[in-house]
């Protein structure tokens, strides 16, 4: 199975293997993780699954969206690699993707 790095907000790094059919943000919360909150459940509406990604990936993500661009807009902590993590079907392509979860707004 494809890999996932999570890095969590105290900077600690863990791998975990994701099945196919999984969003990021699915995948990084049925492992654990409950820093990640994705209070709306993936709809693209709450913004409390935000993340930064490796930019070694950036091409291989699905292009952002005007929604989730809006959302991200709101937070305080947006960067250049901020992503909503339940916009990103974790596809084989991404195997080895690095992910950081974002400071909590
Ligand atoms: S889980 Fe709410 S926007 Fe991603």
């Amino acid at each position: 199975m494809p890999k996932l790095i999570v890095v969590n907000r105290e900077g600690e790094e863990s791998a975990i293997e994701v099945e196919s059919g999984l969003t990021v943000m699915e995948a990084v919360r049925d492992n654990g993780f409950d820093e990640l909150l994705a209070l709306c459940g993936g709809c693209c509406s709450c913004a409390t699954c935000h993340i930064y990604v490796d930019p070694a990936f950036a091409d291989k993500l699905p292009k952002i969206s005007e929604d989730e661009d809006d959302l991200l807009e709101s937070s305080d902590h947006r960067n250049e690699t901020s992503r909503l993590s339940c916009q990103i079907p974790f596809e084989d392509a991404l195997d080895g993707l690095k992910i950081t979860i974002a400071a909590e707004d």
